[in-house]
Order: C-alpha cells, then structure tokens, then sequence
C-alpha cells in the first residue's frame, strides 16, 4: 500500500463533519459498562450490542469509521453478515484495537507502559485479511506529584512509534493515541505542561522510527484539569488550551486529530469540540473519537429493556454522532 492509500483513508476519516465511534473496549472495560447498567457479560450481549450500534440507521451521516476489538472484528450480525462487510457496505471504515492494555512500569511506582508489540506484525496481517483499515493503541499516562517520569513518557511514545511503524508496513492507518488520565486533583496548567512533553516526545518518536505523519492519525486527550481539582474552567479555556498544545506540537501535515472522551460528560465532551473549531481553522480537522460519550446514553436505555428499546437506542447512538458531527464542524447549537 502506498503513502497515498495511507492518506486517504486518515482522510476519509476526518472528513468535515465526520468521527469516529470507539466500540474497542475489551471484554474486561465492558463488563464494567454493562455491569453499571445491570447487563450481563455474556459473548451474546457484546456481540448483540454492538450489532446494534454498527447498524444505528443513517450513522454513516456522522460517522467515518468504528474502532472493533479483537471479539469483534470476528463477529456477525444475527443474520450471519459479519461486522466489517455491513460496516464497509454502510460506508463505516472498519479499525482495530491491538494493543495488549497496560502494566506498571517496573521501576516507576504509578507509570504504566502498554504492551502488545510482541507478535504484532501477524496480528496485524490478520486483521487486514478480516478487513481493517485503521489500528488503535493507547497509552496511559498518569499524573500525580510523582507521574508521569520521563521515562514512562519515553516508553510509551517509543512503544507507539513501533506500533505506527508496523502498521504503516502493513497497509493500516495508525491512530495513535497518548491518553492523560483526568484523574487526580491537577491545574490545567499540569495537564497542558504533561500534554506538551508527552507529544514533544511522541512525534519525536514517529519521525525516528520513519513514520510517516502523513499516514497517521492522532487520538488524544483534552488540556483540562484533575476530576478531584476544585479549579473551575470555562468551555472556551479547556478549547484554547487544547488547542495551543496541538499547534506547539502536532506537526500540519498531520491529517487529523480526533478526541477521547475520557470520563467527560455527554454534553462538555460535545461543546468543548465544538468550541475549538469555532476557534478555526486549525492546520487539521479536529473531530471525535468517543467511547463513552457516544454509548452511555444508548447503552442505558437498552439496558431497561433490551428487545423494546433497540430502535430508540439506535436514535440516541445517531443523536449523539448527529451533535458531535455538528461540533466537529463548530457549527453545534447546543
Ligand atoms: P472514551 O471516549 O470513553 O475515553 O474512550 C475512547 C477510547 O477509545 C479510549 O481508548
């Protein structure tokens, strides 16, 4: 595949007024979800829930593509079509979580460091046979008074350099996603300097281990302070924050940049996008990438009464990609 396969699908994934829907939580993180709402974790119910939101009417509206997990991409609907041919027959870019989840950094008492490299270049060529476009991995940083080290920050973006680079080789687009974790009682001004160092040293990473920025997309977390923090910040502040850590780090050839939601609420997940592309135009499209801040709302109603409210939670998965789509192009009324 060449550079300008690569480009155009990272394209096709922002395009104006399009994100990406995270669906990629391992059968540990949605045990968690469902056992919030009373569901039980049974190979049924994740494979029935997310029949139900790949196949959410119109989602292609607003939604480029879906993050699968492993589970997942080898699923079908309960008509025997797999997921990835009614995603690609929907118009919705099949992509793949394939890190491993994180362990502590031995050494570093609350750093974590991802794992997943070991046997991923044939991980990866089966997920392009099972039709994946694009690949997910994510590392964790903390912070506290000691977190994140230098080191933890250096372990991570070289991990996610060696990953990118693999799956450049392998014909997929990578999205590279450094997340700093909200918890804690953190300034914004501690968020803002941890962001700065983290994509200080990941593009540093990218550009050793030639990777080609062209080809990539970033997913990332939003400057704002710790949820134990009692500092008050205004939408417009979060938006300017985040925004002046990209541009003093992401590189404009960079495609895009979509957002994690992280533990945001539906509604500041939403209007702190849109915020920021108000504040446009940016050297790229900034755009969604939300697990939560897609779900909660649809998972919750499907959860009370999983045959009767599938329709309506299908509304709610389109309602909610409807108003992110309209703050990736700064244009949600709230
Ligand atoms: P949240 O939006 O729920 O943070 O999940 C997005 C994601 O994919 C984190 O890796």
């Amino acid at each position: 595949m060449s550079i300008e396969d690569l480009e155009s699908i990272a394209l096709a994934m922002v395009a104006p007024g399009k994100g990406i829907i995270a669906i990629d939580e391992s059968t540990n993180t949605i045990k968690k979800r469902f056992e919030s709402v009373g569901i039980e974790n049974t190979e049924e119910n994740r494979r029935a829930y997310r029949e139900l939101l790949l196949t959410t009417p119109a989602l292609s509206e607003h939604i480029s593509g879906a993050i699968l997990y492993d589970e997942t991409i080898r699923q079908s609907t309960k008509d025997g079509v797999p997921f990835t041919q009614i995603m690609k027959k929907n118009g919705i870019i099949p992509g793949i979580k394939v890190d491993k989840g994180t362990v502590p950094l031995a050494g570093f008492p609350g750093d974590v460091v991802t794992e997943g490299l070991d046997g991923l270049r044939e991980r990866l060529a089966e997920y392009v046979k099972l039709g994946a476009q694009f690949a997910k991995w994510r590392a964790v940083i903390n912070i506290s008074e000691d977190n994140p080290s230098s080191t933890a920050i250096e372990a991570n973006t070289h991990a996610l350099a060696r990953y990118a680079a693999l799956c450049q080789e392998a014909g997929l687009v990578p999205m590279v996603e450094p997340e700093v974790i909200m918890d804690g009682d953190h300034s914004i001004e501690v968020s803002y300097e941890v962001h700065e160092a983290v994509l200080r040293s990941l593009f540093n990473a990218l550009y050793e281990h030639n990777v080609l920025v062209e080809g990539t997309i970033l997913k990332v977390s939003m400057v704002i302070p710790g949820k134990e923090s009692d500092e008050q910040v205004s939408v417009e502040e979060v938006a300017e924050a985040t925004v002046r850590v990209l541009k003093t780090t992401a590189p404009a050839t960079l495609p895009g940049i979509v957002f994690l939601s992280g533990g945001q609420n539906d509604e500041q997940s939403t209007a702190h996008l849109n915020a920021m592309n108000r504040m446009g135009p940016h050297p790229w499209p900034l755009s969604f990438s939300y697990g939560r801040a897609m779900q909660q709302a649809a998972l919750k109603l499907w959860s009370k009464d999983m045959k009767s409210n599938y329709g309506e939670a299908q509304k709610v998965v389109h309602a909610r990609a409807k108003d992110n789509g309209l703050a990736a192009l700064g244009q949600w009324k709230g």
